[in-house]
């Protein structure tokens, strides 16, 4: 078993803030991800937690024991870089063997591990070659197989996908998810792409400025966003803000509003175009006037303005034929709608 807790954890470089206060708690097998913007202190997080970073104040338990003062070799944390830190004068055998027999152990009990290693991650072939001869994928998965070698109590990832082109970083996707299900290893990932947190988190973790915003399942967050800056996060194309001031043009729905509520959000998937009949038969709805409209097959994306200026992005689920200029009417589904008083909270 290997449980994370995370007790009002701070860090500060001099006098700058940078962890302000972190309560985390990370079930044995969970998958769990880091994200948030550039700088808001993801990576200072995972270093604390493998050991690399001292804790300014607050507690950090591994399987329930206190580990603020024991060292990172002996905490049995594995991480994962982005950089892929592999021994380029070394084969993809000796990068993964090398810890283990600095450890001292047996050759034959080496040779077993990177293999099951190798095995699991597709690398069998490639043991012999020297990491310039791999492409960026296959050494992202050696610096994987060197982690997982090594039996770690948590596995922590730090951004791993990111120097990996766009088509690449799905499939490596595919390929942790499945890692962690054949493990059932507890793992923290930190990216600052909400899509990879979604697509991988069994939990995820918002982090602002050095403190926890949200935290919850996939679902949850897209479905419930505690504020506006989760609702902004997380969900692409991202969701829109309406002013309550610009909504006078569907009086049933303000009617329905919170009396606290500024302002709206909702998911550029969740409002729908209507088509000139409909419309002028419903007489309601926002008038949005197109600046951009994007075919893509399965879904349309269009881009424009209402009339106060709000800028509004539309997903839909079929060809929209609109150009640049058209005015088109919107109506939202109001089960779908997300309301925010004047400090930006969920109501
Ligand atoms: N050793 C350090 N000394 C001073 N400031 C640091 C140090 N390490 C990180 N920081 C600052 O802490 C903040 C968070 O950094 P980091 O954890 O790397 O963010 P993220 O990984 O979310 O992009 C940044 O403003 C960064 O400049
Ligand atoms: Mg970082």
């Amino acid at each position: 078993m290997s449980t994370l807790q995370l007790k009002s954890l701070t860090k500060s470089f001099g006098d700058v803030h940078v962890i302000k206060g972190v309560d985390l708690d990370v079930a044995h097998g969970q998958f769990v991800v880091f994200v948030g913007p550039s700088g808001c202190g993801k990576s200072t997080l995972l270093r604390m937690i493998a050991g690399l970073e001292t804790a300014s104040t607050g507690e950090i338990k591994i399987d329930n024991a206190v580990v603020n003062d024991i060292s990172a070799a002996q905490r049995g944390c594995a991480m994962v870089f982005q950089s892929y830190a592999l021994y380029p004068h070394m084969t993809v055998y000796d990068n993964m063997a090398f810890g283990l027999e600095n450890a001292g152990m047996a050759k034959d009990a080496v040779r077993k591990k990177v293999t099951e290693a190798a095995a699991l991650l597709r690398l069998d072939s490639l043991l012999e070659r020297k990491p310039t001869q791999l492409s960026g994928g296959q050494r992202q998965r050696v610096a994987i197989g060197r982690a997982i070698v090594r039996e770690p109590k948590l596995f922590l990832f730090d951004e791993p996908l990111s120097n990996l082109d766009a088509e690449l970083r799905v499939s490596m996707r595919a390929e942790l998810r499945d890692l962690h299900a054949r493990l059932g290893s507890t793992m923290i990932y930190v990216t600052h792409d909400q899509v990879e947190a979604m697509t991988l988190a069994d939990k995820i973790v918002v982090l602002r400025a050095g403190k926890i915003e949200q935290i919850g399942t996939p679902k949850e967050l897209y479905e419930r966003p505690i504020n506006t800056f989760v609702a902004g996060f997380i969900g692409s194309p991202r969701m829109n803000f309406i002013p309550r001031s610009a909504l006078q043009a569907m009086p049933v729905l303000v009617s329905q509003l919170p009396n606290s509520a500024t302002s709206v959000g909702i998911r550029p998937e969740h409002l729908r175009v209507l088509a000139a009949s409909e419309a002028a038969e419903l007489g309601v709805g926002l008038l949005l006037t197109i600046a951009q409209a994007e075919y893509m097959g399965a879904t349309s994306l269009l881009q424009g303005t209402l009339a106060d200026g709000t800028k509004i992005e539309v997903m839909q689920q079929h060809a929209v034929p609109v150009t640049r200029g058209d005015v088109v009417t919107l109506v939202m589904d109001a089960s779908k709608l997300h309301s925010f008083n004047a400090n930006e909270q969920r109501i």
